[in-house]
């Protein structure tokens, strides 16, 4: 079974009960906060001009806070569960025809990607345009917690910087691998699911920088409070896990 495989059959059971978790809501609202500070449109009030690609979108914790403050916004994963519970949550808007997000299942390897480029097609003819301007390319990257999950961070970011329009951003949050402790943010059943124990500073920073970004910035906005495993067989205690935002532009 490759990791793909176990992190999708993971995600495919925990996505009924993903939104119940207070550390799921707790972690996405300091992302939200932190997206908003950095990123210069909600500063300077542009953000409703900029169309947005979520990668790991999950159940949409992320996406339905963007979603409001900005003109459309794509959800990628690779979970037919976790996409299912973000399909429900535009199923019960009170006109989900008319909603600016979408999700799709796509294990992103190609900006041209055909569900990718049909997703903004379709929201972009809902907004009155004719749908035909392709390939679409996006104003802003954002992803919560799924780099972890990402064995190729160089292939990715390559995408991503594909995948943007001139003058467009990535902002993506995960937790940091500070050192061996980092290991402690998943319990070690999830282990096998898991590409890296949280995202090295300066590795994530040079890979950005070598695709071709500018103002590359790597952040530290919030740390997340966690119950984690006891040490051998020890009682469950609390650790700090500190966060990135991975920040750059692509001129
Ligand atoms: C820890 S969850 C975070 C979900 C969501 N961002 C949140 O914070 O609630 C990681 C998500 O990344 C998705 N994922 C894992 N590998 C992926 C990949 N290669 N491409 C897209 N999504 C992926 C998983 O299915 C899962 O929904």
């Amino acid at each position: 079974m490759s990791n793909q495989d176990i992190n999708n059959a993971r995600f495919d059971a925990e996505a009924a009960t993903w939104d119940a978790d207070e550390k799921h809501l707790d972690g996405v609202e300091k992302a939200f906060e932190a997206i908003k500070r950095h990123v210069p449109a909600f500063q300077d009030g542009s953000a409703k001009d900029l169309d947005v690609l979520e990668i790991g979108c999950g159940t949409g914790l992320l996406s339905f806070k963007l979603a409001p403050h900005v003109r459309s916004l794509i959800g990628v994963d690779t979970s037919d569960g976790m996409l299912a519970s973000f399909n429900s949550k535009i199923a019960s808007l009170p006109d989900p025809s008319t909603a600016n997000v979408a999700a799709v299942n796509v294990l992103v390897r190609d900006p041209d990607d055909f569900h990718l480029q049909g997703a903004a097609s379709a929201l972009a003819v809902r907004r009155g345009e004719s749908g035909k301007d392709t390939p679409y390319r996006f104003d802003l990257v954002v992803s919560h917690l799924t780099l972890h999950h990402i064995e190729d961070m160089g292939g990715l970011m390559r995408i991503l910087f594909s995948s943007l329009k001139s003058g467009g951003r990535v902002a993506l949050t995960d937790y940091e691998d500070f050192g061996e402790d980092a290991k402690a943010f998943h319990p070690k059943a999830k282990w096998a699911g898991v590409e890296r124990h949280g995202v090295k500073k300066q590795e994530i920073e040079d890979v950005i920088d070598g695709v071709g970004f500018n103002e590359v910035k790597i952040e530290r906005p919030f740390s997340l409070n966690k119950q984690v495993e006891g040490v051998d067989g020890g009682d469950a205690r609390y650790m700090d896990f500190p966060f990135l935002l991975c920040l750059g532009q692509k001129s």
